[in-house]
């Protein structure tokens, strides 16, 4: 039993001594829902494990409802719903099998009440992974072995080093192989009969995408990819893509793609690259296998780095067409992607760097859209160019252009120092025959760098004089375009995740999980504030952004429309906003991204909510859905009537792993009433999760689920 820092351990003591395990049957369960009545959207918002201002309780009954709690490691929906398990880790599909830690889900249509589900597979959580990995896939992994092997070298080996028949080299490369098979991207069938949705096993759609299937690259970075010399380091394959991973959220076009956002790429391959955008040895990211953390992926089989952190597409529905790496929407820890497709105009597509000082940036096509839904429209990404915002307090912000003759204006150390931050200025490494980035910590410091340099040209140079060494320096300005963005003074923001068009006015909506500071940098005060100016608001928002045109430089606003963080503080009862849907009513759904470890604090486990549109629940954020323990809900998709919300169970386990017996831990919260009254609350919480099986001791897997009334009847009003 844990005694969480919140509260000291004599307090818990005391809060354990008022009824303890007996009591412990008797508490309010995390799935009672608020009030009577199917509520505003047709469903009894759940009770999170904080009071809220909607939840139709008096003080008194807040601080009596919420004092004592335990939480589920269930997938917890409304009262009258289901989920259904769809498809979990280890499912056979298309030759390999469903893979590990579901991401993005995206619904395709097809006839007869079918549909394609897409679904993007992002990382490996390594304890739940070796501990699931025999039940789900049948076959053993030398992981024990493995790691012996490698605690003499600290957990670690550059296998480009290592002789072809060294014994160590094939383990490394069984256990590499093994998760690349679960990274990637899948495709399904599923088929709807009596109101519920099932998948179609062995359909001719089904597919596999992993982290080693040949792709191909559009756009400049090909050029820099079939460089004959380049600074760097070119791989075995030549110019040739091999694989997707990291592929965290995602978006579909209007012409029936899917777009699939490479994330955190640089847990597997090294992300530094060169003046001339060439990558950076294997070396730099060596294979790591240490019981804890299982990264480096790409190193025993010498993938370039500057091959990942793009955005993917490919056709569910065209499953022999190779996917494509679109080079023109850059390369950065892509979160997600949303499209603007309008006749007569260049398509837009907007797109997020999920890091601390990450950017939001769009691209805007050269040439003009005809009819949206044509699947011609993909090639409309093959040309045209890459924009970063600068936001500027007060609500408004411009877009700069990432091309050469763009000047650099970096942000200066100065203005964090001014909210008390000391935030070096992170910029392309200023000895220009150096890979990756240099912090300068003065403003001096980057004065002189912009007098070295003055615009992009300066710091990406035209390389050769043959035909493509034009082509290649905005290539190299693209796959390095977080630092590129950082020179000409883009806005660091506040993670930025995922990006949705509202239906109903052409706004873009954007999550930014949290503001706070990281190997990238931190998002900037001036913009991210929380609700009593705090410069490091760890809650995240929603911000609405109303473009004003795709012209070179245009201009836009903003405003935040929904911020995390509990009530009392002037949050809406979530924290850390990730990815965003829109049901077909209109209302934007959310899901949470809290680190796993964040069980510990005070909203519990992520979920899933929704804001009303409009009606008596506008302005509130209401609970859907609470997810099992140390999961994270993912890639909320609606069917096109409404009636089925499709969620990936992300992660469940992570960090306490397989649940034995009915382990549980203590935890004391300070929570605050209605009135501004502190009081303590008990809570009782797993210790790992079992999820989905619900057999303790039996390891847990990540799937997908499709959540609907059990009646199978429409509940979301304004569907049909
Ligand atoms: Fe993969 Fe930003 O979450
Ligand atoms: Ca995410
Ligand atoms: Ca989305
Ligand atoms: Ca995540």
């Amino acid at each position: 039993m844990n005694h969480p820092a919140e509260l000291s351990r004599r307090r818990l003591l005391q809060l354990l001594g008022l009824g303890g395990a007996a009591a412990a049957a008797s508490l309010m369960q995390g799935q009672a829902s608020a009030g009577a009545g199917p509520g505003p959207l047709g469903f009894k918002p759940l009770r999170p494990p904080l009071p809220l201002p909607g939840d139709g309780l008096s003080a008194a009954q807040q601080r009596g409802q919420y004092r004592q709690l335990t939480l589920d490691d269930r997938l917890l929906v409304p009262e009258g719903f289901a989920a259904e398990l769809l498809v979990v880790w280890g499912d056979r599909l298309a030759g390999g099998r469903f893979g590990f830690n579901n991401d993005y889900l995206a619904l395709t249509p097809l006839e007869d009440n079918r549909a394609l589900l897409s679904v993007n597979f992002e990382y490996i959580s390594p304890q739940t992974w070796a501990s699931g990995y025999g039940e789900a896939v049948g076959t053993p992994l030398p992981l024990a072995a493995l790691q012996q092997a490698l605690a003499a070298r600290d957990g670690s080996v550059d296998a480009s080093a290592l002789p072809a028949n060294d014994p160590l080299l094939a383990m490394v490369r069984q256990v590499a192989e093994a998760a690349m098979a679960d990274l990637g991207i899948g495709v399904l069938e599923l088929q709807r009969s009596n109101g519920s949705w099932r998948r179609l096993q062995g359909s001719r759609y089904e597919r596999r995408i992993d982290g080693l299937t040949p792709v191909r690259c559009s756009g400049p970075a090909a050029a820099v990819f079939r460089n004959p010399a380049p600074l760097g380091y070119r791989g075995s394959q030549g110019a040739g893509l091999r694989g997707t991973f990291a592929n965290c959220a995602g978006g579909t076009t209007p012409w029936g793609t899917v777009l699939s956002a490479e994330e955190n790429f640089q847990s597997q391959v090294s992300e530094a690259v060169f003046a001339d955008g060439s990558a950076t040895a294997p070396s730099q990211r060596p294979f790591r296998w240490d019981g804890t953390r299982l990264d480096g992926l790409g190193n025993p089989f010498g993938l370039p780095g500057n091959h990942y952190g793009w955005m993917v597409e490919f056709d569910p529905r065209q499953p022999r067409q190779v996917a494509v790496k679109h080079s023109w929407l850059g390369r950065f820890r892509h979160e997600a992607v949303a499209v603007v497709a309008r006749a007569g105009e260049p398509l837009i597509v907007y797109s997020g760097c999920d890091r601390h000082g990450g950017h939001l940036y769009r691209f805007v096509s050269d040439g003009r859209v005809s009819t949206p839904s044509d699947p011609a429209n993909g090639r409309l990404l093959e040309h045209g160019r890459l924009e970063v915002a600068r936001f500027e307090p007060g609500g408004s912000g411009r877009w700069l252009v990432l091309e050469p003759a763009t000047r650099l204006d970096p942000q200066r150390p100065s203005h964090y120092a001014r909210f008390g931050i000391a935030q070096p200025t992170l910029l392309p490494h200023g000895d220009r025959r150096r890979s990756g980035e240099q912090a300068l910590e003065s403003d001096a410091d980057v004065d002189a760098y912009c007098q070295r340099h003055s615009t992009l040209a300066d710091l990406y140079p035209v390389l050769g004089d043959d035909p493509e060494a034009r082509l290649r320096q905005q290539g190299a300005i693209l796959i390095d375009a977080h630092l590129a963005a950082n020179a000409i003074g883009a806005t660091a923001a506040a993670r930025p995740e995922d990006t949705d068009i509202d239906p109903q006015t052409g706004d873009l909506l954007i999550a930014f999980t949290a503001a706070g500071r990281g190997d990238g940098g931190g998002a900037d005060p001036a913009i991210f504030r929380g609700p009593a100016g705090q410069a490091n608001w760890p809650h995240g928002w929603v911000m609405r952004l109303g473009d004003g045109g795709s012209a070179r430089g245009a201009r836009f606003s903003w405003r935040m429309e929904a911020t995390g963080g509990t009530p009392w503080q002037g949050g809406l009862g979530f924290s850390n906003p990730d990815n965003l849907a829109f049901d077909p009513a209109g209302n934007l759904w959310i899901t949470t991204d809290r680190s796993s470890s964040a069980s510990l604090d005070v909203f519990g486990n992520n979920s899933c909510w929704v804001l009303p549109r409009q009606g008596a629940a506008a302005g509130q954020a209401l609970c859907f859905a609470i997810g099992p323990i140390d999961c994270e809900l993912c890639g909320p998709c609606f069917d096109a009537d409404g009636r089925t919300l499709f969620l990936a169970v992300q992660h469940p386990g992570e960090t306490g792993g397989t649940r034995q017996g009915q382990a549980v831990e203590a935890q004391a919260h300070t929570l605050v009433d209605r009135s501004g009254r502190r009081f303590e609350q008990l809570r009782w919480v797993p210790l790992g999760s079992n999820w989905p099986s619900g057999v303790p001791g039996r390891s847990p897997r990540p799937g997908v689920v499709a959540i609907s009334r059990r009646d199978g009847a429409q509940w979301l009003p304004g569907t049909n």
